[in-house]
């Protein structure tokens, strides 16, 4: 059984089945057309829906990409869609800004857009450019163009109104907890019991990554266990010496604090994926899918992290160097689990962390090589390195010669050569789609001397992102 509220009203399913997406409930079942299937794999943003739920005595608004979202994810939350923000014969003040900045033209991506322009407006912040392009990253449009998007979005952060939602909040908050607990587990304990009991069974974390399998491969899940109302795995805590990420807690949770730890891991979160799949996405689900192509991978693996894994009553550590075996296939046993990530933090201030990703779009992208540098100098040597890459061999690893290289040595252009070219012992990439395997080994060196000159010469403004 699955309850939650829509347009003010609590709805009860009880014969959905678990891999029912929230785009087919809608489009299918609720005779909700509005919001629109575009590609149905998180790329477009068409499907975009705001889900709130209670957050002290207030609401959190967050976008989800409708089509990536099972329905369990839903459970005792309130689902909004772009047919509830008109009030009254009104339009929402949000569609009302679309409409005077000539925001749309075919219209198709409109309520994906006006869903983020709905949910950037409940966070209540002045309007700044650079957090209106993240709110907007997971939506496409071919037609109008971003600038009367951004436009309307301007005009909508420097004017917000109160709307029926406010109005409503107390109504709403008290509904939300008169929901009955979920069927699924919402402790640790119990995910590890049934899942001990069901290892058949696929656990569900985001969806960003598993929801594909129903979306783009027609497959059926029918035994879904959903660790979306599992506290105890979405808690971010900091000891004096790590940082422990819950396996589920979103990204877009996680961000902040990586960001005040390691700058560079929080600009690699702001490029991974879009909003939408940031605020379902979480690094359990990156890690445990061992996608050779995943950002999380290189970024841990540099940072020296290791996994707290769970089976039954059970629990070991397993440093992530020992997680990745091989293709899509890991270190986790039958009924295991990851339940937290740990984060060892730096106290050298010495030790800096370097990260590249590389992707034909800056945003809403997969890297075709992503790189990640620990690295501290004393006295003009190599003290400390660690280096992983993405997209140069069939999981996240090391660069196990390329760091022997470094080690010790002057920190200088002919050692830095000679770790590129210790990089061919360490990889043998692939060619597909993304890159050809000849410029992922030249994009994998020059990533190396770019961190090299960046640090001996900060001066040289190296990255896009920083000049434009
Ligand atoms: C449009 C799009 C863009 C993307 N962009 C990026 C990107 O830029 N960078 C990137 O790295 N990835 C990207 N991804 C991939 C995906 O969003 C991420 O890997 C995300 O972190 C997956 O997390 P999730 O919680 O959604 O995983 P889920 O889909 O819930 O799970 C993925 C797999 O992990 C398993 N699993 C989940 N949690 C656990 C756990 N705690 N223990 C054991 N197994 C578990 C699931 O059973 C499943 O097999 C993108 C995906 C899409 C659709
Ligand atoms: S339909 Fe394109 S992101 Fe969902
Ligand atoms: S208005 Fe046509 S795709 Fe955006």
């Amino acid at each position: 059984m699955i309850q939650f509220l829509m347009n003010g009203r609590i709805h009860t399913e009880t014969d959905l089945p678990a891999d029912t997406t929230v785009l087919q409930y809608l489009r299918r079942d609720a005779g909700r057309c509005g919001t629109k299937e575009g590609c149905a794999s998180g790329d477009c943003g068409a499907c975009t829906v705001v889900l709130a739920e209670p957050e002290g005595d207030t609401l959190k608004y967050r976008t989800v990409n409708a089509c990536l979202t099972f329905m369990p994810a839903i459970q005792g939350k309130q689902l909004i869609t772009v047919e509830d923000l008109r009030h009254r014969g009104e339009l929402h003040h949000v569609q009302q800004a679309m409409v005077d900045h000539h925001a749309s033209q075919c219209g198709f991506c409109t309520p994906g857009f006006v869903m983020s322009l709905f949910a950037l407006e409940k966070q209540k912040n002045a309007f700044d450019v650079t957090h209106t392009q993240h709110a907007l990253s997971g939506n496409l449009c071919r037609c109008t163009g971003y600038r009367p998007i951004m436009a309307a979005a301007q005009a909508i952060c420097e004017a917000p109104q109160p709307d029926q939602f406010d109005a409503d909040t107390q109504r709403t908050l008290e509904k939300l907890r008169s929901i009955s607990t979920s069927e699924q587990p919402v402790t640790v304990e119990q995910l590890a019991e049934r899942y001990l009991a069901e290892p058949d069974s696929r656990l569900v974390a985001g969806g960003t990554d598993l929801a594909l399998e129903v979306t783009q491969r027609y497959q059926r899940l029918p035994k879904l266990i959903s660790l979306s109302h599992i506290a105890g795995l979405k808690e971010i805590t900091l000891t004096g010496q790590a940082i422990h990420i819950g396996a589920a807690a979103p990204l877009s949770e996680c961000l902040p604090v990586l960001h005040r730890e390691f700058p560079e891991f929080g600009e690699l979160l702001e490029r991974f994926a879009s909003q939408q799949i940031r605020n379902q996405g979480t690094f359990g689900g990156n890690i445990a899918n061992a996608s050779p192509i995943g950002d999380g991978g290189p970024v841990l693996l540099a940072l020296g992290a290791s996994l707290l894994l769970r089976c039954g009553t059970q629990q070991r550590k397993l440093p992530l160097d020992q997680f990745f075996l091989g293709y899509r296939k890991t270190a986790l046993q039958p009924g295991e689990f990851i339940e937290q990530i740990r984060i060892p933090r730096v106290t050298a201030a010495a030790r800096q962390l370097r990260v590249y990703k590389v992707s034909k779009r800056l945003e809403d992208d997969i890297s075709a090589v992503c790189a990640a540098i620990q690295i501290e100098i004393q006295n003009g040597v190599v003290a400390h390195v660690r280096i992983a890459f993405g997209g140069m061999a069939e999981v996240a690893k090391r660069a196990a010669c390329c760091e022997a290289q470094l080690l010790g040595k002057p920190w200088q252009t002919a050692t830095v050569e000679l770790a590129c070219q210790a990089l061919e012992l360490d990889f043998t990439p692939i060619s597909d789609f993304r890159a050809s395997r000849e410029y992922r080994m030249q994009v994998a060196k020059n990533l190396l001397r770019r961190c090299h000159i960046e640090m001996t010469s900060p001066e040289t403004l190296m990255r896009v992102t920083h000049y434009v």
